[in-house]
């Protein structure tokens, strides 16, 4: 896993974008040789690896396929901000929520859900662009289910503006909403929409 915002913390190393290929990280939280065993408490939003004493969430915002590609990629449709643009004007806004950002991208379904997986355990927010699979994949849509922390799905474009096959998303329906068409600036409206949840 890989932090891009570490809200305001300039201690913090620069920024990565998580690729597909990394390494798995270790389960968070796994107790070393030693350690007092922890109190049980129930889970919490945001529960995961961070400092407890930190009142931070950390949000993953998710990518698919061909995300990676961004600022070469039909630049007339998608624009020509690059993903790691994108993850730094996402770091910027969170540091300013109060969020952790941590940006992934892949273009395996597998790790996709894994992900989802992942923030489903730990209760973590998502804003989540799953690029074609919104179209058609059931198994992102059924593992997306099992989360309880919010969900906004988003998209650079509108799919609702252009060819018929992308009118259909699949995650929609188990997403607290969706925001499209504002390009770049989609993923930041989102990431608000995630703290406004998280407000209450
Ligand atoms: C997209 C829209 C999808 O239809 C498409 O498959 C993408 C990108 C968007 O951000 O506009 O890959 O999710």
């Amino acid at each position: 896993m890989t932090v891009l915002s570490r809200g305001g913390d300039p201690s913090e190393p620069p920024a990565r974008l998580s690729r597909g290929g990394d390494p798995p990280e270790p389960p968070a939280r796994l107790s070393r040789g030693g350690d007092p065993p922890e109190p049980a408490r129930p889970p919490a939003v945001g529960d995961g690896p961070q400092d407890p004493a930190t009142p931070l969430t950390t949000v993953l915002i998710l990518n698919g396929p061909n995300l990676g590609r961004l600022g070469s990629r039909e630049p007339e449709i998608y624009g020509s901000a690059t993903l790691a643009d994108i993850g730094a004007a996402c770091s910027a806004v969170g540091a300013s929520l109060g969020l952790i950002v941590d940006v992934r991208q892949t273009d395996d379904e597998a790790e996709l859900i894994g992900w989802i997986h992942e923030a489903a355990d730990r209760r973590l927010p998502v804003v989540l662009n799953p690029a074609a699979f919104t179209h058609y994949s059931y198994a992102l849509r059924d593992a997306l289910a099992m989360r309880t922390a919010p969900l906004v799905e988003v998209h650079l474009s509108n799919p609702a503006a252009r060819e018929t096959f992308r009118h259909t998303s699949v995650v929609s329906a188990v997403a607290d909403g969706t925001i499209a068409g504002f390009g770049p600036r989609s993923y930041e409206l989102a990431l608000r929409a995630v703290a406004g949840i998280l407000d209450g």
